[in-house]
């Protein structure tokens, strides 16, 4: 039990997917597992365990931002046993090679968030997710023949900026391919921990042609990236 948490050690698998949607979290756990329990539900943050293909996996939501996933990430990490976590999220497309409900891979998270300096005073601008679990991920979705793009996400603690000025320059000199809000913090505590984590993303906006989803193509994006997760998932 930890303060936003309130679960027995045992119950999370070693695996756990994090969407920031506490009912993506059920509508997950319903649609896909088998025997899915819920397992902790502090704040409506929802937790559930069961198994997909035979493989112990559990879902729990991160909320949104850094500060929301840094507190979830580092209590499973440290108190529940937990060796992987895998973020299944949305993100805004900062590049056209990027459509909406693309599926994007990170392979860097950039961020000017003080989260690290903060935590434990790393200066770097940049966090790196498993090596081990983005092969997972690659592997997976190379099975299941869903292309996925790959690249540096940019982890950002504001939604509503300046846009353009902003990303076009994180664009231009960090290779941010697209924007989401808690992947360096996902990162960050993995690292620290000597833990793994990854990111999956669909773009579920666009930031140079201003689309956004509808809830047809969303459900397409997303339905890909957790299959993609899900398969991926080793014991
Ligand atoms: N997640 C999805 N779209 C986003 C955006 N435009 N900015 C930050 N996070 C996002």
């Amino acid at each position: 039990m930890t303060p936003h948490i309130h679960a027995q050690p045992g119950d999370f698998a070693r695996t756990v997917l994090m969407p920031g949607d506490p009912l993506r979290a059920k509508f997950i756990a319903e649609t896909y597992l088998d025997e899915a329990r819920e397992v902790s539900n502090v704040r409506n943050i929802l937790a559930y365990t069961g198994s997909y293909k035979n493989t112990p996996v559990s879902i729990m939501a991160s909320g949104m931002g850094m500060p929301s996933i840094g507190i979830y990430s580092w209590e499973l990490f440290t108190t529940f046993g937990v060796e992987n976590i895998i973020r299944v999220g949305s993100c805004g497309a900062y590049t056209k090679t990027l459509k909406l409900h693309d599926v994007l891979l990170a392979t860097e998270a950039w961020s000017e968030s003080s989260y690290a300096k903060t935590q434990n005073g790393d200066m770097a601008p940049h966090n790196h997710p498993s090596a081990k679990l983005n092969q997972w991920l690659q592997e997976s979705a190379a099975r299941q023949g869903i292309p996925i793009h790959e690249g540096t996400v940019h982890s950002s603690d504001v939604f509503y900026r300046h846009e353009h000025e902003v990303f076009q320059k994180i664009h231009a000199e960090e290779g941010a391919l697209a924007v989401e809000m808690e992947s360096f913090a996902l990162f960050h505590n993995a690292r620290v921990l000597n833990k793994h984590a990854a990111c999956l993303l669909t773009v579920s906006d666009h930031l140079i042609t201003e689309e956004a989803s509808t809830s047809q193509q969303r459900e397409t994006g997303f339905k890909q990236m957790i299959e993609i997760a899900l398969g991926s998932v080793k014991n």
